[in-house]
């Protein structure tokens, strides 16, 4: 580790993170979830047979990162962020981006994830992913597979980290999909699985993209997310999830943790 990532105190960007998050809102939504997916976002690209994306390098301050339609709406939790890199200069985005997901996910009442500095930030956009590595929320288990599989994961940490469905809202401005996963979406719980089994998920009428919706006609489901109860391996991962959300808080620190390190550099 560098003496530069040693000089930031840690503890006071977190205070500094917590204090954003509750006083701030976005679009008058809390901004817990969207700090979550951009730390996801900025991850998720990793191709580990070329070493190429992941959260190194917080290519996402580029344009060629940050106008890949999966990205869209990212920019206003990189903003809120923006004040406090200014504060402390020793920090990169790269470090900062994936510490506000840790951030976010524990101060909604999920569990603790190991995260470790070391990240540095690219110089030009040279060194940003090719668009198009995110997940595409129109398709099923086989593009799930195919997406988390380039970055290292298996089933059973492909059905964790989509358990974090259980915060935040789709936006029609954003992705096109509309609502949020659960009655407490800023309640880091396992509600997106115990709601995948419970309820009876039906296409919403009159509305594109196709997503689906509970019997209240106020909750939503992705495609993406009812493959994790069509396809039998990830099923299987999901009941678990669904019967013991102290077993889904572990499985999500790890996969998380995992997913913020990919292509990170480590002596
Ligand atoms: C198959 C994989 C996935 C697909 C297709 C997918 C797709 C989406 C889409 C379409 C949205 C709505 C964006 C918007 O309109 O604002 C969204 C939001 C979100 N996603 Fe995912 N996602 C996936 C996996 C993940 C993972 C692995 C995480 C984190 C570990 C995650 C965290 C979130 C969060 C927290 C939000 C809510 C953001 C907000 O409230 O503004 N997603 N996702």
């Amino acid at each position: 580790m560098s003496w530069f990532a040693a000089s930031v105190d840690w503890q006071s960007v977190r205070a500094d993170i917590e204090e954003a998050i509750d006083n701030n809102d976005i679009d008058g939504q809390a901004p817990g979830p969207l700090l979550l997916r951009l730390a996801w976002h900025c991850s998720g690209t990793y191709d580990k047979e070329t070493g190429t994306g992941g959260s190194n390098g917080a290519t996402m301050r580029f344009a060629l990162e940050s106008d890949d339609p999966a990205n869209a709406g990212l920019q206003k939790a990189r903003n809120l962020l923006e004040p406090i890199k200014a504060k402390y200069p020793g920090m990169t985005f790269a470090d900062l981006y994936t510490f506000a997901g840790k951030v976010a996910v524990e101060s909604m009442g999920g569990p603790e994830i190991a995260w470790k500095p070391g990240r540095s930030d690219a110089a030009d956009e040279t060194f940003c992913p090719p668009n198009g590595r995110l997940p595409d929320a129109t398709q099923g288990a086989a593009h799930i597979r195919q997406v988390f599989y380039r970055m290292g994961f298996n089933d059973q940490e492909i059905v964790a980290l989509v358990g974090a469905h259980t915060v935040g809202h789709c936006h029609k401005d954003r992705s096109g999909f509309d609502g949020p996963w659960s009655f407490g979406p800023y309640s880091f719980d396992n509600d997106f699985f115990r709601l995948l089994f419970d309820e009876t998920w039906t296409v919403r009428p009159n509305f594109k993209p196709t997503q689906y919706e509970d019997s209240t006609g106020k909750l939503m489901m992705l495609p993406t997310d009812l493959a994790i109860v069509q396809d039998p391996k990830f099923r299987q991962w999901a009941r678990k999830y669904a019967d013991d959300m102290d077993l889904f808080h572990r499985d999500f620190a790890a996969a998380f943790a995992k997913l913020m390190d990919l292509g990170v550099p480590r002596r």
